[in-house]
């Protein structure tokens, strides 16, 4: 049997999407292939969010062809920088057998049976262990901030009818999934006939046998106290709100064309923490945009003390080719960028070390999702927030929520044991 290797780089859609794409390959008979030496084709699914980004992909493209064992081996680049480079990828980085763009995806089994080196059909199914999947919700992004690329890469908006979205929950069930992350770039401007996210989100949470329900990215523009209510009422959605805030001063946050202030993003988070006081909020951010002062930095850092994010993801600003912000005048180096980067993360790690330690002593369900690697008998799992759990006991099972009491924290990972 064929046998495919994918290297997915990126955002959790680039990983939704490889998944879509091995589904429609198991059905024309792959298997999935252990190492990438062992492949009949491989795929590098790529991102283009920052520099760095395509850096890494680029290295992993040249690998894989330099060590390409024999002519019979496919390699296929798709995803967000394929899309951006397109056939130009072909000569930058040579051995690329097919580039398809992000936006490419909605015909993407045309696309692939078009490709496809080896022609049989069959139905074996797809082996799938895990007992948590993502289903994308929306296409695209139309918010046009200035410093990103997505809205370019991946076109623009369209939200997903909410009987098919019902009907990939539906069909992820069946094969053993029991947790879903409903997936969009903007979740919060889900719009389909009249049926808004919040109302999504109550469709999905009953269909049976789904034990949790997640969600992200919530912009915090367009998070609304519906949705706030909607997540407080329906015991199986988690809760955790991914609410990137990206900078601290207003003068930044309106050049980046966010559509909210520091202080409306305050009383965002108010408002979550009012119905939900022990929701976890977690955040990406943003620095060294284009004229951004020291004192706007620090304002970027006291919002971080302020809110007390459980975690964020947080990077140095990057120009992306054709973005408005690319034409904004930088006047900061890599070095002073990498200096404040440096210096937010500090502040962050603290505060979620401290974020951590308070669960100690506290009663958490832990919704298990498989045996750590390195220690086997160590299970994996997720609080009913956004917290890593370690749980070290027997009984467990992928795909339980278990009632456990929190012993110790290690900084980013809570230990638990079950009572
Ligand atoms: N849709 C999500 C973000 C998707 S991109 C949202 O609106 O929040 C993920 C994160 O990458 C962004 O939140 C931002 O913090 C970061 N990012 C995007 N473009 C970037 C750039 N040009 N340089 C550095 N970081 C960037
Ligand atoms: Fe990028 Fe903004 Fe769209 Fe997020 S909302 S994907 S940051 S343009
Ligand atoms: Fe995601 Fe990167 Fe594309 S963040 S949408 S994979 S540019």
């Amino acid at each position: 049997m064929p046998s495919v290797f994918f290297q997915t780089f990126g955002c959790q859609m680039n990983v939704a999407d490889s998944s879509r794409i091995f589904d429609i390959l198991a059905e024309k008979g792959f298997v999935s292939a252990e190492t990438a030496a062992q492949a009949d084709l491989l795929i590098v699914n790529t991102c283009s969010v920052r520099e760095h980004a395509e850096q890494r992909a680029k290295t992993r493209i040249s690998q894989f062809a330099r060590e390409r064992r024999n002519s019979g081996q496919k390699l296929w680049v798709i995803g967000c920088m394929a899309q951006r480079l397109g056939e130009r990828l072909r000569d930058e980085v040579p051995g690329i057998d097919l580039v398809i763009g992000a936006k490419e995806m909605e015909d993407i089994r045309q696309r692939i049976e078009e490709h496809l080196p080896y022609g049989s059909e069959c139905t074996a199914a797809a082996e799938k262990s895990s007992v948590t999947d993502f289903v994308p919700v929306m296409r695209g992004c139309d918010n046009y901030c200035s410093y990103c690329i997505v809205p370019y890469v991946r076109g623009s908006e369209m939200s997903i009818a909410p009987e098919k979205v019902e009907e990939q929950i539906e069909q992820k069930i069946a094969g053993g999934v029991k947790e879903i992350t409903l997936l969009g770039q903007n979740v919060n401007s889900y719009s389909y006939e009249g049926c808004d996210f919040s109302d999504l989100l109550s469709r999905a949470a009953s269909i049976d046998g789904l034990k949790r329900l997640r969600f992200t990215t919530s912009h915090p523009r367009d998070c609304s106290e519906k949705l706030v209510r909607t997540v407080a009422s329906l015991p199986n959605v988690c809760n955790h709100f991914h609410l990137p805030v990206q900078a601290g001063s207003d003068r930044v946050l309106s050049l980046m064309n966010r559509g909210y202030s520091s202080g409306d993003y305050r009383s965002k988070v108010e408002m979550i923490r009012t119905y939900i006081p022990d929701a976890d909020i977690t955040s990406d951010i943003l620095v060294g945009f284009p004229s951004e002062t020291e004192e706007e930095f620090r304002q970027t850092l006291s919002l971080v003390s302020d809110v007390g994010f459980t975690t964020a993801f947080m990077f140095a600003y990057s120009p992306r080719e054709g973005t408005a912000a690319a034409s904004m005048k930088e006047y900061l180096s890599d070095k002073q960028k990498k200096q404040r980067l440096t210096e937010l993360v500090n502040i962050q790690t603290e505060i979620t070390r401290e974020k951590y330690g308070q669960m100690i002593g506290k009663q958490v369900d832990v919704f298990v999702t498989g045996r750590q690697d390195r220690h086997d008998k160590m299970w994996m799992g997720q609080d009913n927030g956004c917290k890593r759990v370690l749980l070290g006991c027997n009984g467990a099972e992928a795909g339980l929520i278990l009632k456990t009491r929190v012993i110790k924290s290690s900084g980013m990972t809570l230990i638990v044991e079950r009572v």
